[in-house]
């Protein structure tokens, strides 16, 4: 079989072994509904409910905080359109930068007249500008939710939470932050920076697809998002993916375990890609900020030139999987949204290269040379 490099472990990691092994029992032996009042059900019960108390202690939440989703999408949805219909929130302050499912549940409450909406400038990493946020902030005393994402999953961007989180104190403002490509990454604790909602995702930290979380600040108070039986305390309806919790647990415990040394190996390898990009294409330049960024993204903006078009395809035939932009909108011919909000090129071609545990140094010279040999037949081509 010949060689494959996967780098596109923004869009979805690969599931532990640890993890698999924690889950196979509630496939297997352990499939009791946890609303059933039998052995079997009580089971897998106590296994939710250890699954939520870790997720929670992993970020100084209170148990009672947690609630298991499907994933990133439907606990952003969940936040905003509940923060709406629940909470009297009249004004969203969002950014254009935003995941798509941030993005169309506020353009959705708009087009429905539930909220007024009004964007915050962001500079050239996406990143926002907090003196514009004040001011809007500072314009209105509708009461209002800022949702704004904590690392950006195309050019991997990171705002300082701290900063944000005490501007909406300031205000009285309800903050909402997509932290799905933060959670098992970055240490994040609520105590210390408080949050009214923020939401995770499985399979962005060797976990599971299918399965996340919200953690609802105590003082939120929403109804049912999905209505039916009473799982989730009467908060998320439907049995519970019971195999699916016990594995985004493991595999949140494991990540925070050993993130000091997944951080420093994967900060390396994304350093020596960047350099060995930029010496092999000294046109290209790296979207997204230097410094303040996920360890894991390198967005590499590439130069005009014949190899453009097809970059992502002739990457992956070569053995390279990696994105064009976010994973739902790659395929798509047009620049995303994220990338119009910088400003960037439109006759450049920006590839999201991202690293994960398992990537080796090996893996980025393969992945190099197969990048070298499409930037010259590309050349060729031209010349
Ligand atoms: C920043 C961000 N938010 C939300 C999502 C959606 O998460 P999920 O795929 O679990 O629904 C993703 C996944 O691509 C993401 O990167």
């Amino acid at each position: 079989m010949s060689r494959r490099v996967y780098l596109d472990n923004a869009a979805t990691t690969p599931v532990r072994q640890e993890v698999l092994e924690a889950m196979l029992p509630f496939l297997t032996s352990n499939f009791g509904n946890p609303s059933s009042i039998h052995q079997e059900g009580r089971t897998t019960r106590a296994a939710i409910e250890g699954a939520r108390k870790l997720v929670a202690s992993l970020i100084g939440a209170s148990t009672g905080e947690i609630f298991f989703t499907s994933g990133g999408t439907e606990s952003n949805n969940m936040a905003i359109k509940c923060a709406v219909s629940d909470m009297g929130v009249k004004r969203i302050i969002t950014s254009p930068a935003e995941h798509h499912c941030v993005k169309h549940s506020v353009e959705h409450l708009k087009s429905m007249d539930m909220v007024q909406v009004d964007m915050v400038k962001v500079d050239q990493y996406a990143l926002p500008d907090f003196d514009h946020l004040e001011e809007l902030l500072a314009a209105s005393d509708t009461p209002t939710l800022v949702t704004i994402m904590h690392a950006n999953n195309e050019l991997g961007s990171m705002l300082d939470m701290h900063q944000l989180s005490a501007l909406c104190k300031k205000y009285g403002a309800y903050l909402h932050s997509d932290t799905v490509q933060t959670v098992g990454h970055f240490p994040i604790n609520v105590q210390q920076t408080p949050i009214d909602f923020m939401s995770g995702a499985a399979h962005k930290f060797y976990g599971p697809k299918g399965i996340g979380f919200i953690y609802i600040n105590s003082r939120c108070h929403i109804h049912p998002f999905i209505d039916g039986g009473s799982q989730e305390r009467n908060m998320r309806a439907g049995t519970e993916n019971s195999s699916g919790i016990v594995g985004l647990a493991k595999a949140m415990q494991l990540a925070y375990a050993e993130l000091e040394e997944d951080t420093a190996h994967i900060s390396s390898l994304k350093e020596y890609m960047r350099q060995e990009i930029l010496s092999l294409c000294p046109e290209a330049y790296i979207n997204g900020h230097p410094e303040n960024s996920l360890y894991t993204v390198l967005n590499v903006s590439f130069p005009p030139g014949p190899y453009a078009d097809l970059m992502i395809m002739s990457l992956d035939i070569a053995g390279i999987s990696v994105s064009g932009g976010s994973a739902c909108s790659s395929g798509a011919e047009s620049q995303s949204h994220v990338l119009n909000a910088i400003g960037h090129p439109t006759d450049r071609k920006a590839v999201r290269f991202s690293l994960s545990r398992n990537t080796t140094r090996e893996d980025i010279d393969y992945a190099v040379e197969q990048l070298a040999g499409i930037l010259s037949a590309g050349v060729h081509v031209l010349s």
